[in-house]
């Protein structure tokens, strides 16, 4: 039987037109946004929905800092303290905690002015993936019940610490980034948070990696797993609050706008068969609740991006040279303006 993927498509036609949908999804404090593959817009949807949410703190682990450049070009060199110098106090016994880590993010970037925060990257997070392994081992081969306190102190840490930085801060929700890969700080964000956001491009790579991701969620024998087969109440599986399908592009047929062109749909009928046979991965048992979708931004992100601004406050034929080429804010802008309100509406 064909996948049906009507009622997605047409919720995307009202979406498309500015209108409110309400989507029944239970609503939760801390995602972690994710997929074990780059390049997909797992920073840029963080960076955008971070200036949506308001009140927020991001929280930068992916080594490459692509969404600490977003918040502050010169993070770099103006973070004294970072991500990295959280965990690894629960890895490396003797060193002190860090506290007040995060950074407001309207000291250095002008588009935001409200109480959102962000803590900043560090390139260490290289290394991070060998030095966890090596402590969780080492926990190992101590006796119950100390070994599982040991375990369940590392595998929390960077929810203690999240939570410390959002008190703080007097932030109530929190928004993790991370990067291609499980090991190291994904696995911690994992812990740290509520429910899981993944992005997915529509491409069959993307979808392999949604894949690898749920066999990493569910399969008893996985790195994720396999670490909590002695389970303490506190260490749970995060369940997926969406899929946001990303690049989508549409059909450029005379009165066939807001339809999904070939491409898109293949990818959408690819994710829903997905959902629903991984249905209790998820927060709700009504797959057509957890798949979003997001235009490819064109021209639009290539200036969001240059210029560190939330699409959101992009308008359409704005323009300016990227790299000598001139780029223009595409007339598709409200329509992800929509979509990322949407998606928005439907976490916090
Ligand atoms: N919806 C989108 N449409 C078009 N380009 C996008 C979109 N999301 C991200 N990009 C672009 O794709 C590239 C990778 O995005 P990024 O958010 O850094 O991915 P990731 O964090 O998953 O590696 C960037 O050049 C970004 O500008
Ligand atoms: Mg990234």
């Amino acid at each position: 039987m064909k996948t049906d993927i009507k009622d997605i498509v047409e919720i995307q036609e009202s979406i498309s037109a500015g209108e409110e949908i309400s989507i029944n999804l239970p609503k939760y404090k801390k995602y972690t946004i994710c997929n074990l593959r780059g390049g997909i817009g797992k920073t840029t949807l963080a960076f955008n929905l971070s200036y949506l949410a308001r009140n927020v703190l991001a929280v930068d682990t992916c080594a490459q800092g692509n969404l600490s450049y977003f918040y502050d070009n010169n993070y770099f060199t103006n973070a004294s303290t970072n991500v990295k110098d959280m965990i690894l106090p629960y890895i490396v016994p003797g060193l002190g905690k860090p506290t007040r880590v995060a950074c407001r993010i309207s000291a250095t970037n002008q588009f935001f002015d409200d109480n959102s925060y962000y803590i900043p990257s560090s390139d260490e997070l290289y290394i991070l993936p060998s030095q966890l392994a090596t402590a969780l081992n080492q926990a190992n081969n101590v006796q119950s019940p100390t070994k599982e306190q040991i375990v369940e102190n590392i595998l929390l840490s960077l929810r203690k610490e999240t939570d410390r930085e959002m008190q703080e801060t007097g932030c109530s929700k929190c928004l993790i980034d991370t990067s291609p890969f499980f090991s190291g700080a994904t696995h911690l964000a994992w812990h740290a948070s509520d429910a899981l956001i993944i992005p997915v491009r529509t491409d069959q790579q993307s979808i392999n990696s949604l894949n690898l991701l749920l066999k990493t969620l569910k399969d008893p024998s996985s790195d994720f797993r396999r670490n909590m087969s002695y389970l303490t109440p506190n260490l749970k599986t995060p369940k997926i609050q969406m899929i946001i399908l990303t690049h989508c592009t549409w059909s450029t047929q005379k009165n066939a706008k807001n339809k999904p062109n070939q491409q898109t749909k293949v990818y959408i009928e690819k994710v829903k068969d997905i959902v629903n046979r991984n249905i209790t991965s998820f927060t709700t048992d009504n797959p057509d609740n957890h798949i979003f979708l997001l235009d490819d931004f064109l021209g639009t992100g290539r200036i969001s991006s240059a210029l560190s601004k939330p699409v959101l406050l992009l308008q359409q034929g704005e323009s300016m040279r990227i790299n000598k080429v001139k780029t223009t804010v595409n007339a598709s802008v409200e329509k992800c303006k929509n979509q990322l309100r949407h998606i928005s509406n439907a976490l916090w």
